[in-house]
């Protein structure tokens, strides 16, 4: 099935789908993109054949049938507030912290609104999109951009959302070993490059392993008495993973405005 799809905001995210998207072979949706960012507008235009700056954002609404909202949140009221709306417009708001409900109010008559959340690794095909509600057509679209995960309702998508907030996290974990390691003398490409290797493994094992779920894998590696064993329990007396499922319930209440 042809979409001829548009984007308002053509900022970090949305290069990232149009990226993603045009690395597919022999992919040849049209897309119409808003003229700001100016530079990252330009810079997609000039690499992809079927990607178009429109004039404005009228213009790519009036150009195209399915058109994601990659405004930021803090103007996104106003910027959709100015626009005239389809219909037959497929709308998926990429705005991360306005609910679904108000954004079909912002649209109107546009009757088919869902939001979705895709990451920047999209541009590489990975990393799945939540989308809210199910949705044949935006499912198969991002289904190919790195996988898909359809919720029903929004309190689900806010769930899964909270996610997204553990990545810097994760990255500091991981600088912590790093800083360590390299602290010892060891060259700090080769400390980088073992504990790149030797997470990726990791990432792998709940594939390896499908019934296990988290808990199981973590007690699957600390044997008793040894030093996996240890590193869990001091950071565990320390109330590191209290404070950490802390701060998810302080960034949930922060997504749902509560
Ligand atoms: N980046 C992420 O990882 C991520 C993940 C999930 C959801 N989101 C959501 O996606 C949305 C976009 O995020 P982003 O990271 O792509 O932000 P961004 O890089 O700041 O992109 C937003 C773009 O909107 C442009 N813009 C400003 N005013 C505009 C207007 N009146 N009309 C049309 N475009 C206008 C900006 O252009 P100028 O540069 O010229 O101001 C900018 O290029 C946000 O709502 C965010 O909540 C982002």
């Amino acid at each position: 099935m042809s979409m001829k799809l548009g984007f308002v905001g053509t900022g970090a995210l949305s290069s990232a789908i149009v990226t993603g998207l045009k690395s597919l072979p022999g992919e040849t949706t049209p897309v119409v993109i808003s003229p700001r960012n100016e530079a990252i507008a330009a810079g997609l235009a000039a690499r992809y054949r079927d990607v178009r700056i429109a004039a404005d954002n009228q213009a790519v609404l009036d150009q195209c049938d399915t058109v994601m909202l990659a405004v930021r949140p803090q103007i996104a009221r106003e910027v959709l507030k100015e626009l005239r709306f389809r219909p037959d417009h497929h709308v998926i708001s990429l705005i991360a912290t306005i609910p679904r409900e108000e954004i079909a109010g912002l649209v109107a008559p546009a009757a088919q609104v869902g939001k979705a959340l895709p990451m920047p690794m999209i541009a590489r095909r990975q990393g799945s999109t939540i989308i809210c509600p199910p949705d044949p057509i935006v499912a198969t679209f991002f289904g190919r951009l790195g996988g898909v995960i359809e919720v029903e309702d929004q309190s689900e998508f806010d769930a899964l959302s909270v996610v997204t907030a553990t990545y810097a996290g994760y990255f500091r974990y991981l600088d912590t070993i790093h800083a360590w390691v390299s602290s010892q003398g060891v060259p700090r490409d080769k400390a980088r490059d073992y504990i790149t290797n030797i997470y990726k493994a990791l990432a792998d094992a709940p594939d390896t392993a499908p019934d296990e779920n988290f808990m199981h894998l973590a007690q699957d590696y600390a044997t008793r008495g040894g030093i996996n064993e240890q590193v869990l329990r001091e950071m565990t007396e320390r109330g590191t993973f209290e404070a950490f499922a802390e701060s998810l319930e302080r960034v949930h209440r922060r997504i749902t405005g509560e």
